[in-house]
């Protein structure tokens, strides 16, 4: 596989920003993956010894770092849920150092936009010594985690310029959904859902939510734009996704930032909620509706300025944005957008470096 560049990918046209354009292309990678992932009989593609190491495998072991990390929280979600296979998340940087005990036969999956992460790279060298499979997902074909892996699947979302990641995010978690999928099939699992469809809803879905940009840059101006701190709260599903909103506010607005379990504020963090501070909850997922709309009365009533994003179903009057239904397991894919967006409006209302924020590099290759 080479890399198909056309000049376009690489130059911003008509955007200020790299990051909102990169944020807009969403809904184009999610096709660009059904694309190359489906084969001429609308199955799903995907190479024999990738399916053999999945079957083969007793525990999944996900290495990733920042936002690819948490790419791997929701992809943990989906291959337990719909592949029924145990898996464990890592950050790079400490599985080298604080190993856990591995299962008999590990299969190891890393996560890297670029593909050069030194983190990442340590793990890889260590456990290809202990002779453990590897398999690496990455967006750049070639790159150093790419070569040295026994195998390779890509993300198709073309170049990231930004240094704060956003459509690779939604890329590595639509292929670990293919992934998910197709070692569930491959194990004779039934699943109620078709994969193929529901990402292409996902990417109309997406469309609907760029194309709302005056909303999100006006919450943006309301909520973030003033404070000096920022909470996401979420539960289930929706926790996964605050962690990267949180993130993102923080790479490009420099707000200081964190995404809770909805639950677990009030054990501790919620000594920090004062008169005006903003909470964005996400409430996307119906079994905990109940419990986060309780969460955000608990924080509303000590003077929190609290935003409910919520799902077409599950919504009340007084949410301040409602995303388009799409699958239950497929959710993470359009609730970060907003939260994307939301990150880089307040950080254009602050007047940040939107696409080069202070201190951070695009692909860290050192230790
Ligand atoms: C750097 C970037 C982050 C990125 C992380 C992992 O810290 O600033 O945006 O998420 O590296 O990068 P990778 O290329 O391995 O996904």
């Amino acid at each position: 596989y080479t890399a198909k560049i056309d000049a376009s990918d690489i130059e911003k046209g008509t955007y200020a920003h790299y990051m909102l354009k990169e944020i807009d292309e969403q809904p184009f990678v999610m096709r660009n993956i059904i694309k190359e992932y489906q084969d001429e009989n609308n199955q799903m593609k995907l190479n024999a010894d990738i399916r053999k190491a999945m079957q083969a495998a007793d525990r999944i072991y996900i290495i990733a770092a920042g936002t690819s990390y948490h790419a791997g929280l929701v992809g943990k979600e989906l291959l337990e849920k719909l592949a029924n296979i145990p898996v464990e998340v890592h950050v790079a940087s400490e599985f080298s150092y604080n190993m856990p005990l591995l299962s008999e036969k590990p299969l190891f999956i890393f996560l890297s936009q670029s593909g050069e992460t030194a983190d990442s790279r340590a793990v890889l060298v260590k456990i290809k010594e202990m002779g453990h499979p590897a398999l690496t997902i990455t967006n750049v074909p070639g790159s150093t985690l790419s070569r040295e892996a026994d195998f390779t699947l890509h993300l198709y979302a073309g170049p990231e310029i930004a240094v704060a990641s956003t459509k690779a995010y939604t890329a590595q978690i639509a292929v670990l959904a293919i992934l998910a999928v197709d070692t569930a099939k491959e194990k004779g699992l039934e699943l109620a859902f078709d994969l193929i469809q529901e990402l292409a809803i996902v990417a109309n879905a997406i469309e609907v939510l760029t194309d709302q940009k005056e909303v999100m840059e006006e919450l943006a101006r309301d909520y973030l734009a003033i404070a000096r701190n920022a909470f996401f709260i979420g539960r289930s599903a929706d926790y996964n996704v605050c962690v990267e909103g949180a993130l993102k506010l923080k790479e490009v607005s420099y707000i200081q930032a964190e995404g809770f379990a909805g639950g677990e504020l009030k054990h501790g963090t919620i000594a920090l909620i004062e008169e005006g501070t903003p909470i964005i909850a996400l409430a996307t997922q119906e079994n905990v509706n109940y419990a986060i709309r309780s969460n955000v009365q608990e924080v509303v009533s000590r003077g929190a300025n609290a935003m409910v994003i919520s799902m077409k179903g599950l919504e009340q009057d007084t949410d301040a944005f409602v995303l388009p239904h799409v699958h239950e397991v497929l959710t993470p894919l359009v609730s970060v957008i907003p939260l994307q967006l939301l990150a880089y409006y307040a950080a254009l209302q602050l007047d940040r470096d939107v696409d080069k924020p202070r201190n951070l590099a695009k692909s860290v290759t050192v230790e």
